[in-house]
């Protein structure tokens, strides 16, 4: 043997040794890291349980069977009635509550695992609760909580993988979903199959009822509506409320934008200006997940339409202001507590990046002043003089778990600590949690909302642990309750489709890139005609004429993914955004 070659063999060795003592070092390190995110993990979703269950014996003590708990005062408000009237008008004599919280809390008690009490509230409910009331409610809010509450129930306590005890329950919660889905009905009956925004659940519509209703409250019907006809096979909720998305579609401008407020027997707009917070939101919403549910096409091209359209008109940055529906320039200038929904809209589209800058901006603000005020002046930099409050919402936390789903990317985590925190600091009461009434001097309100028992517990839970998600592809309904993604559903999963992980993602890159949902459900026409999902396409992009990007004039340019600006055409004859060059 000669020396060199022994002194290579040497070197190999050393090298080899180095590799796997290195290897093994990274090993333990990464580990350690696994280890510690893990214990995180664990620590901060006890605290959330903690609070689900503070907020929830709160109301079982001192509010159930009445619709929401005072937490100030340990009382109670029946407030179905009150929810979405503002002026409170018409308010009922004799409504002794819903049991409202309760309806909202179920998937959430599935969701933390607690089957006893799941089950103690279903038989309570199957026994006691009846819509045969004189109480005139939104049909907005009461098919978001109340119907999407019980048909969500439903199909948790008929699953057959959960521990519900099989054979007793007969059907009970869907049975008083199609009693409350009837009741709907009579709000259908107008000229344009607009629905009414108020019925009296026990005498339907009321004689000279307001005719106005709002975007939202006509066009966020279809999945509960759409569930209660897969379940019940009787198909006239989801034909009336399709017929309602298809008049509403029909009513947008020639830029595809909507406006907010609209008089549904006349079938015109009111209030021409909108945006994507109050009033709308949920329409955006539900054209895409009414897509990834029933597979229809019809939902896409709505959606993909009045999408690129937010992106074109209501966009500034990472910012969404609001516009005029007729001529696309905007009006007001005005960040919404409730707009902070939109990233995890984004994450559902596949478009990542744009969701993750304006959800850093969201978070950036509710930093800012501990939680998220309900109106913010982008233009004046300052809060709205009366719109102070912030009532528990779950929008940003929502986001948060979309975001952290999609990129795996354990910042978002952070952001949900910090969430939670803020949570327990600023609203947490012996007897509940309560709303802050105004969010520069943290000033407590005597109300906690359901929709912190429905979705900002679950949404925070779900992002420390989701194992109520694995080997499940559920959709969420804009007030927090799941729906499995189904082939017998679906007019285009196939016969043998079975659901992956919800955040089931092939590799480290595509997880920042991809969401579980654009990979699944979603027309391939995202990915850019790629499969390998590695790039996904921001639905605001639009190709430049030519390949190559050359171009003569601006015209030939198209729309840039990430800024969403319009390319213009280079004095070198390139489409870029540059316009120093331009
Ligand atoms: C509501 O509760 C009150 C007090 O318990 C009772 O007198 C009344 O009959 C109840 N109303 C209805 C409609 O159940
Ligand atoms: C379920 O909820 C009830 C009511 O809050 C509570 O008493 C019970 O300990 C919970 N069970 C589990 C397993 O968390
Ligand atoms: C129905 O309500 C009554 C009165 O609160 C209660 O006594 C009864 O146990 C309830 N039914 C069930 C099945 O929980
Ligand atoms: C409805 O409006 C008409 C005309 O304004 C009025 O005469 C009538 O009393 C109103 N009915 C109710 C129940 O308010
Ligand atoms: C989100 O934005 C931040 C700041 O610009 C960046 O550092 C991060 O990599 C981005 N994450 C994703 C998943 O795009
Ligand atoms: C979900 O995915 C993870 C890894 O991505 C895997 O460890 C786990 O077993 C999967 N669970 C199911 C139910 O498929």
């Amino acid at each position: 043997m000669s020396p060199s070659k022994s002194a290579v063999r040497v070197w190999t060795w050393a090298l080899l040794f180095l590799v796997i003592f290195s290897t093994t070092i990274t090993n333990m390190a990464m580990s350690e890291v696994g280890f510690r995110e893990a214990a995180k993990k664990k620590y901060m979703s006890e605290k959330v349980r903690k609070m689900f269950y503070h907020a929830y014996d709160n109301y079982m003590t001192h509010a159930f069977p009445h619709d929401e708990l005072k937490p100030l005062t340990k009382t109670f408000t029946d407030s179905l009635s009150e929810l979405g009237n503002l002026k409170l008008e018409h308010l009922p004599q004799h409504y002794n509550g819903s049991a409202l919280t309760l309806i909202e809390s179920l998937s959430s008690l599935v969701v933390l695992g607690n089957y006893t009490e799941f089950e103690r509230a279903v038989w309570w409910l199957s026994d006691n609760l009846t819509f045969d009331v004189d109480a005139r409610i939104s049909l907005f809010e009461c098919n978001i909580r109340v119907l999407g509450g019980l048909v969500s129930a439903h199909i948790l306590a008929t699953d057959s993988t959960s521990r519900f005890i099989q054979g007793t329950y007969k059907n009970q919660l869907l049975n008083l979903a199609e009693d409350l889905g009837q009741r709907f009905l009579w709000a259908f009956d107008t000229p344009t199959g607009l629905p009414y925004a108020w019925i009296n659940l026990k005498y339907g519509v009321m004689e000279n009822e307001t005719t106005e209703t709002s975007t939202s409250g006509c066009g966020s019907l279809i999945l509960e509506m759409g569930a209660l006809s897969r379940l019940t096979g009787d198909s006239k909720y989801e034909a009336v409320a399709l017929r309602a998305l298809r008049k509403l579609w029909s009513m947008r401008s020639s830029l595809d934008l909507l406006g907010t407020t609209l008089d549904v027997v006349k079938g015109e707009w009111i209030e021409y200006s909108s945006g994507i917070g109050a009033g709308v939101d949920s329409f955006y919403e539900y054209l895409i997940k009414a897509h990834i549910l029933f597979g229809r096409e019809e939902f896409w091209d709505m959606f993909h339409s009045a999408y690129l359209a937010v992106q074109k008109y209501f966009r500034h940055g990472p910012w969404y202001h609001e516009a005029d529906m007729r001529t696309g320039k905007a009006t007001y200038w005005q960040l919404t507590s409730l707009q902070a929904f939109w990233p995890g809209l984004q994450i559902l589209v596949g478009d990542i990046a744009a969701a993750n800058s304006s959800h850093r901006e969201f978070f950036h603000v509710w930093e800012r002043f501990g939680v998220l005020p309900e109106r913010y002046l982008l233009d004046r930099e300052m809060l709205h003089p009366t719109e102070k409050y912030y009532p528990l919402r779950p929008e940003l936390a929502e986001s948060t778990l979309y975001l952290y789903q999609a990129t795996k990317d354990p910042w978002y985590m952070e952001v949900g600590e910090s969430i939670v925190n803020s949570l327990n600091t600023y609203t947490k009461v012996e007897g509940g949690f309560a709303s802050v009434k105004d969010v520069t001097t943290m000033q407590l309100e005597d109300h906690q909302h359901s929709f912190f028992l429905a979705e900002t517990c679950k949404y925070l839970y779900l992002l420390f642990d989701d194992s109520f998600l694995a080997g499940k592809n559920y959709i969420f309904t804009t007030e927090g309750h799941p729906l499995p993604v189904r082939n017998s559903w679906h007019e285009r999963l196939p016969e043998a489709y079975t659901p992956t992980n919800w955040s089931y993602v092939k590799s480290e890159n595509q997880a920042k890139r991809a969401s579980a949902m654009s990979l699944q459900v979603c027309p391939d026409t995202l990915t850019g005609g790629r499969n390998d999902g590695y790039w996904v396409e921001s639905a605001c992009h639009v190709r430049d004429a030519r390949a190559d990007h050359m171009c003569q004039t601006d015209e030939e340019c198209g729309i840039d993914s990430t800024t969403c600006r319009k390319r213009t055409c280079s004095m070198a004859g390139y489409c870029g955004l540059w316009l120093f060059i331009a």
